[in-house]
């Protein structure tokens, strides 16, 4: 979690900090702060609790002229949010300040010994020691601020993405990182750091990614030095950025939830272009192409993920069983790890990430590596650790995703695990060339059909009104539609602050059922498919309890309509493509009630985009 973006050329720090950390907001809000250093040797830091816009406040009457600094929006982990706990955090003698992402271990020793040596702490947080412990180094050893950051960081355990300014040095930022993201954006006569390139995306093209174990000597009229904590200059790698800046703004949207939602269309036609070809004949996917023989002698394939990505592992799991006959397990990556994992060269882990920075899938994806298995990495951040830290791999391609509630990555996540089993399956011999075909001819079709669903807009603002103030909700799916209710309910939770469960259909009558009574709504997900006959009863057992209902339903479908209270139709598509098409009434369900509420969708509370912390 948390959001840095540093600053150092010939503009307006300030102007270009604030902008930053606005684009980084969705991975946290809970305090923002920053650091300038101003001319004459003054350090100047503003901090707030609460979204950027507190502290813009803040700050409206102060002095922020500096061509340096660095700023940083929290996500709290160690310290309740509060003014005091939020970043940039300066050394006693205010020389240094700092701002981190991520989390420092063996905070508690490093403190413990600096308090004895005298040194006096302000916050509660895990980051105050990386600071204090730098000026102790720096001004003990008599050394620079780049060696004291080298000398720090090797007594250092934990995950951290840092930037270091000195109050009488407006000329250099010292970054480093160790499994927490950050990017350095090279423009012309000003420098950029930030976690992830959104920032600096309209000042210049030119990134480079650092890697674990690497600091960064941002300095003025220098070219960019990385080095590794051995003191081993790295060598530069200059990627060019594909981000544009009307991807990173709302569009005339009211938030970018319901922008990203009505996006995708457009998400998934980049999604599939390139790869399902020649009319809807081949699927060609690169990273499984590439690596032919992995996937003809795989025994198992796992795929790893969190939250909505373990969602769309799940269908994952229904689209791979059913077209390629292999074996799949889905493994919620923070269990995964600690699981004692049995793995081997025979196996397939995939490691499913929007932001491809959750740090539990990236530990994941490492011990998988460590026991031999192939590890392929699903991602939508272009440059993100996981492509980095992965045999082989596939991008969403959707753009990036600002809201905190995935959206449109989840749909292209669960449309490119489609193409990867389809291009599986064609390897293997397990669907037949003109099974592929049918189905590639209905994915071309499907940006347009996701279009068509999207007409229900207007219905569903209507409908929510009604469920505005229910206190739970239930969702009910069967196979390929299960993990979609699970996704529908996760929605809900996350922005709406209601209480939702999804459940297998099926599952409801050995104990959810219970719960069942005129206050308790259900949602259902029953398109018409080979499980249909089955969800029917499942439906008349919730109307039997009293239970009001909300059903997705196939274009045209006459029971349900007669048993729901409510019916929402949406055309009718082969089983495996479903999920696309079914979970996106349920993202606008959850929108409208969260916003008949007065929540912040993009922005909702305790949550941040991208978990880069355990
Ligand atoms: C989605 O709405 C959530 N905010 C969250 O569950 C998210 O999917 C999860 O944190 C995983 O993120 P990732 O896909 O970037 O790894
Ligand atoms: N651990 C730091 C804090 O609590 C940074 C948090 C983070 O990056 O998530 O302030």
């Amino acid at each position: 979690m948390c959001g840095i973006v540093g600053y150092l050329g010939n503009g307006n720090a300030y102007d270009v900090l604030i902008k930053g950390l606005h684009r980084l907001e969705y991975r946290g809000y809970d305090s923002a702060g920053i650091a300038l250093v101003a001319p004459g040797g003054k350090l100047n830091v503003f901090k707030a609790k609460g979204k950027v816009e507190n502290l813009e406040t803040i700050c409206n009457d102060k002095d922020t002229d500096a061509s340096v600094g660095i700023a940083h929006t929290r996500w709290a982990t160690h310290g309740e949010p509060s003014d005091c706990n939020a970043h940039p955090h300066y050394s006693e003698d205010g020389n240094l300040a700092l701002v981190h992402n991520g989390t420092i271990e063996n905070y508690k020793l490093l403190k413990d010994a600096l308090e004895e040596h005298g040194c006096k702490f302000h916050s509660e947080t895990d980051t105050e020691v990386l600071v204090q412990l730098i000026e102790y180094i720096k001004i003990n050893n008599k050394c620079s601020l780049l060696e004291a950051v080298r000398e720090a960081l090797h007594q250092v355990v934990g995950a951290y993405a840092i930037a270091v300014v000195e109050k009488n040095d407006p000329d250099t930022i010292i970054a480093a990182r160790q499994s927490s993201p950050l990017v350095i954006g090279i423009g012309d006569d000003e420098t950029f750091l930030a976690s992830d390139a959104s920032p600096f995306v309209e000042y210049t093209k030119d990134a480079v990614y650092l890697n674990d174990g690497e600091i960064a000597v941002i300095r003025r009229n220098e070219p960019l030095k990385v080095l590794n904590l051995e003191n081993r200059e790295s060598k530069i790698d200059v990627k060019t950025l594909e981000m544009s800046i009307s991807q990173l703004e709302k569009g005339g949207y009211p938030s970018f939830m319901l922008k990203e939602i009505f996006e995708q269309p457009t998400t998934l036609r980049e999604c599939i272009r390139g790869r399902v070809v020649e009319n809807g004949q081949r699927v060609i996917i690169s990273g499984v192409r590439d690596h032919k023989e992995k996937f003809l002698n795989a025994k198992r394939i796992v795929i790893v993920a969190c939250g909505t990505s373990w969602h769309a592992a799940l269908i994952g799991k229904y689209l791979i069983q059913e077209m390629c006959h292999i074996a799949v397990e889905v493994e919620y990556a923070s269990e995964f790890r600690y699981s004692n994992p049995v793995l081997g060269k025979d196996d397939i882990v995939i490691a499913l990430s929007q932001s491809g920075e959750t740090a539990d899938t990236i530990a994941a994806v490492k011990i998988a590596r460590s026991m031999g298995a192939f590890v392929f990495g699903i991602s939508n951040a272009v440059g993100s650790s996981i492509p980095r830290e992965t045999d082989s791999g596939a991008y969403i391609h959707v753009g990036p995703e600002i809201g905190v509630a995935s959206t449109k990555a989840f749909t292209g996540q669960v449309m490119v695990l489609t193409m990867i089993a389809m291009a599986i399956a064609d390897l293997r011999g397990t669907l037949t060339a003109d099974e592929i075909a049918g189905l590639g001819k209905v994915i071309l079709k499907m940006p347009e059909l996701v279009e068509h669903v999207l007409k229900l807009n207007d219905k569903i603002e209507r409908l929510s009104l009604i469920y505005t103030y229910a206190r739970n909700f239930l969702y009910l799916g069967r196979g390929y539609n299960y993990p979609v209710a699970l996704e529908g309910a996760l929605k809900l939770k996350e922005i709406s602050y209601i209480h939702a469960e999804g459940y297998p259909a099926a599952e409801m009558k050995h104990g959810p059922i219970a719960l069942i009574d005129a206050e308790m709504p259900s949602v259902i997900v029953a398109p018409r498919d080979h499980l249909y006959e089955k969800i029917v009863s499942n439906v008349q057992q919730v109307k039997a309890r009293g239970g009001s209902i909300i059903a997705i339903v196939t274009e045209g479908d006459s029971v349900i309509r007669n048993i729901a209270d409510h019916v929402l139709e949406v055309p009718e598509v082969p089983e495996c493509l479903s999920p696309i098409i079914t979970s996106i009434p349920l993202q606008l369900l959850s929108y409208y009630i969260a916003i008949n509420k007065g929540k912040d969708v993009d922005m909702p509370r305790n949550l941040a985009k991208s978990v880069t912390v355990e």
